[in-house]
């Protein structure tokens, strides 16, 4: 599974040591990289809208809290962002709420946590059952807003 992965300039060490961390787990990491002027809307809006378009099944998001990536990618229709900082969250942000995007925030959280609670996003899978129905209730108000689609 290729994985993209996005950070502002607060969050570029806590970017690394996930990237490691994939790479030592044989993903394949698309590394979105900062540009000049390059905020954390900015990044999280290209890296969100790769994922409404399938270029990536699965993407993760750095800045100094993970609040505004999170806040940001969840705007784009389609994607459901979660901000974790410990490993329950994690693995109910796949097993109920299918997130495609993980967030972290390296002021909330140093490397060696946040790739145990990484392990624990990428390890989990979304459960399906009577979650289905709670993410097709999400995904029924993206289309609600966007009615011209939630493809990008
Ligand atoms: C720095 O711009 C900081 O505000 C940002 O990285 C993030 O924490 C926002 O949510």
């Amino acid at each position: 599974m290729k994985i993209a992965i996005g950070a502002d300039d607060a969050a570029l060490e806590l970017k690394a040591a996930l990237i490691e961390r994939l790479e030592e787990k044989g993903y394949e990491v698309a590394d979105y990289g900062i540009k000049e002027g390059y905020d954390y809307p900015d990044v999280a809006v290209e890296v969100a809208e790769a994922v409404a378009k399938g270029e990536h099944e699965r993407a993760i998001l750095c800045c100094g809290t993970g609040l505004g990536m999170s806040i940001t990618a969840n705007k784009v229709p389609g994607v459901r962002a979660a901000q974790c900082h410990d490993v329950y969250s994690a693995e109910r942000a796949r097993k109920s709420n299918n997130a495609q995007v993980l967030t972290m925030g390296q002021r909330v959280i140093g490397p060696e946590a946040a790739k145990v609670v990484l392990d624990a996003w990428l390890e989990s899978e979304f459960a399906g059952g009577s979650s289905a129905a709670k993410v097709e209730k999400m995904e029924a108000i993206d289309r609600k807003y966007h009615p011209e689609g939630v493809g990008i």
